[in-house]
């Protein structure tokens, strides 16, 4: 693989030197099989069509800046490292599933011993984040229209009818009442109408209006009196992929302000005769009581909302012995979130480093819990240390690897997790959404059928005592 990016710079840096074509100089470079010149076309052509936001990149984030500058040489070959890092693993795994299954897929990882990878790595973060922030504007300045950054950088408007207060009915005609109009054929180009007042139901998640951005709902009647929960689609998420079912205990590890929590309960509750608990704790004193009134307003009133630590929490305590499913969404630097404008605070190094450190330790808690079956983690980061880093290092732990899968959750939505986490999923302000993540730990069914044994095998034994 290496070879590839050497012979794709090396191509680069003859095209900035006038020396020909980009297809004249891949397809003639000697001693290439032909599929692998094709390759290095391909990456070269990509990386010179990003160059733009790549460079802003390389500006913005510093990389040449200090110890950076003996680097500057190198600059074809930065173009392309960081072209692979952001664009290129996805665009062959995108090619792999859309032509033929024996491609190889490119993966791109950067080499821990090549001195001008470890200094692109050390930049990971800043990458990650700049790139999404570029993105948004780039997107918004190719759409033609001239719009207040604020409006530019803004996704649609999610509400989510609260199902135990209110029915889909009852909250449409609130809406027409408010002078919205529901739409139920949506126009591609205006997908609220004419005059943006339009609102139409989501295609992935059940029960939830999608508005045009900018609609500001907080002072809306039915949101104030917990019939309409104000919930961005992307949090929607790990609830669904958890998942409760008829006689589940659950908890909700990290709950406040909690509307998690309530789309776990209303969930909870479809079944009329749900005997399942749910557990809600959080560490934060003045967030959990925040919690507590919320959930009274949305009208769960049986929540046993605890102000605690989690990893305090003791896993075999028989009062938890019924859980089966847990939710992770733990306190995490935020940078998915759109209206987060210190991206870069957000994103410090060593910030990130200790949020990965405690969200894997918190996850790795909830897996230990003796009889649970799925653990669901999310966060609102789009950084890769965050995400698919603490979902690839807590399946390396031996109970981890022993016991548990990642289920592949959501199959039709496209966004996937990076670096080959594909069970996993992603939410992208390109799908209208914060940025988000979500993956889905599942016990093997093995494992269970075995555990059931071992306790059935003690149980005889003790009989036999
Ligand atoms: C991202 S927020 C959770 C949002 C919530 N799930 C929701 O949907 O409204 C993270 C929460 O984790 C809580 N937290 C951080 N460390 C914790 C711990 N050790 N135990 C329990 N809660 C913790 C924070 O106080 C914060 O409220």
């Amino acid at each position: 693989m290496n070879q590839i990016y050497s012979k794709s710079a090396f191509v680069l840096s003859q095209v900035f030197a006038k020396k020909g074509t980009v297809k004249g100089l891949s397809l003639n470079l000697p001693n290439v099989p032909s599929d692998r010149k094709k390759q290095i076309f391909a990456i070269v052509t990509e990386t010179l069509k990003n160059k733009t936001i790549i460079d802003e990149i390389i500006n913005s984030v510093g990389i040449f800046k200090s110890k950076g500058k003996q680097f500057r040489k190198k600059y074809p070959m930065i173009l392309i490292l960081i072209y692979e890092f952001l664009i290129g693993n996805e665009k062959s795994k995108n090619n792999q599933k859309n032509n033929s299954k024996k491609r190889r897929i490119r993966k791109f990882k950067f080499s821990e011993k090549d001195p001008l990878h470890k200094h692109l790595f050390s930049f990971r973060t800043q990458i990650v984040s700049q790139f999404a922030r570029l993105k948004i504007k780039e997107n918004s300045k190719s759409s033609g229209e001239t719009k207040s950054n604020q409006e530019l950088e803004s996704i649609f408007r999610y509400a989510r009818i609260n199902i135990l207060k209110c029915n889909k009915e009852d909250a449409i005609q609130h809406f027409i009442s408010e002078n919205f109009h529901f739409i139920e054929n949506i126009e591609k180009e205006k997908p609220f109408g004419d005059d943006n007042k339009g609102f139409y139901l989501d295609f992935d998640v059940p029960n939830l209006f999608v508005f045009a951005s900018g609609t500001d709902l907080h002072q809306d009647t039915f949101v104030i009196n917990g019939s309409i929960i104000l919930q961005d689609k992307a949090s929607c998420f790990p609830a669904l992929a958890l998942n409760p079912s008829v006689s589940d205990d659950v908890i909700d590890a990290c709950a406040a302000p909690g509307n998690k929590t309530f789309q776990i309960y209303e969930l909870m509750k479809q079944f009329p005769n749900n005997s399942g608990k749910l557990f809600a704790f959080d560490l934060d004193f003045q967030r959990t009581e925040l919690l507590r009134k919320r959930l009274n307003v949305f009208g769960a009133k049986n929540v046993i909302a605890q102000n605690e630590d989690f990893l305090k929490v003791n896993p075999n305590d028989p009062l938890f012995s019924s859980v089966k499913k847990i939710l992770v969404d733990p306190s995490c630097s935020g940078t998915g979130i759109i209206a987060n404008q210190n991206i870069f605070e957000s994103a410090n190094e060593e910030r990130i480093k200790s949020l990965a450190s405690f969200q894997k330790k918190i996850l790795l808690h909830a897996l230990s819990f003796k009889n649970v079956e799925r653990v669901v983690y999310s966060t609102c980061s789009i950084t890769i240390e965050e995400n698919e880093g603490v979902v690839d290092s807590v399946l390396k732990e031996d109970f981890v690897q022993n016991s548990f899968h990642l289920e592949n959750i959501f199959p039709k939505w496209k966004r996937r997790g990076l670096n080959g986490f594909v069970s996993c999923i992603r939410c992208s302000f390109e799908d209208k959404t914060n940025g988000f993540f979500v993956a889905s730990f599942v016990r093997n069914l093995s494992q269970k059928k075995s555990n059931k044994k071992r306790k059935k095998k003690i149980q005889s034994n003790e009989n036999l005592d």
